[in-house]
């Protein structure tokens, strides 16, 4: 599915409203992600930090995990948003990955430049998805 610019703005500025939520206290690093389900629907999230450091929960992650949970399976596109435009994290294109290849991720930074514009493929060549798990079929 080909994104209009007013719809990819509309996805970036959303993430960056979410972004606004984040629970950084440790990092001060705030993240923003906005997920548009194949519905149509959009689904933001922030990161959540948590003093037992390995447990914080990154935007993007959050953001799919909300998604699905609303019955959601296909994400034409996801922003990102930090205060940098900051490249998301391999546990978080690993997640993306499960749920198509093709999803356009669109990294941006809190004032809603786009600084980068690529599949989930491209961030991810040669990832382990659901199709290694039923070889030969
Ligand atoms: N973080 C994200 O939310 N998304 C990313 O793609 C990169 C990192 C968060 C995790 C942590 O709360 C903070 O940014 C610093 O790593």
């Amino acid at each position: 599915m080909m994104l209009t610019d007013k719809q990819k703005s509309s996805l970036v500025q959303a993430a960056a409203v979410a972004r606004q939520r984040a629970y950084a206290p440790y990092s001060k690093y705030l993240v923003g992600a906005a997920v548009l389900g194949a519905s149509g629907r959009i689904y933001t999230a922030a990161n959540v930090e948590n003093a037992a450091y390995p447990l914080t929960i990154c935007a993007e992650r959050a953001a799919i995990f909300k998604a699905i949970s609303e019955g959601e399976r296909k994400f034409p596109a996801i922003a990102v948003v930090s205060s940098n435009g900051g490249s998301p994290c391999g546990a978080c294109r690993q997640v993306m990955a499960e749920f198509g290849l093709d999803t356009l991720v669109l990294i941006a930074t809190a004032e809603g430049a786009v600084v980068q514009e690529s599949t989930v493929e491209e961030l991810l060549p040669g990832a382990f998805g659901p199709q290694d798990l039923t070889p030969g079929e």
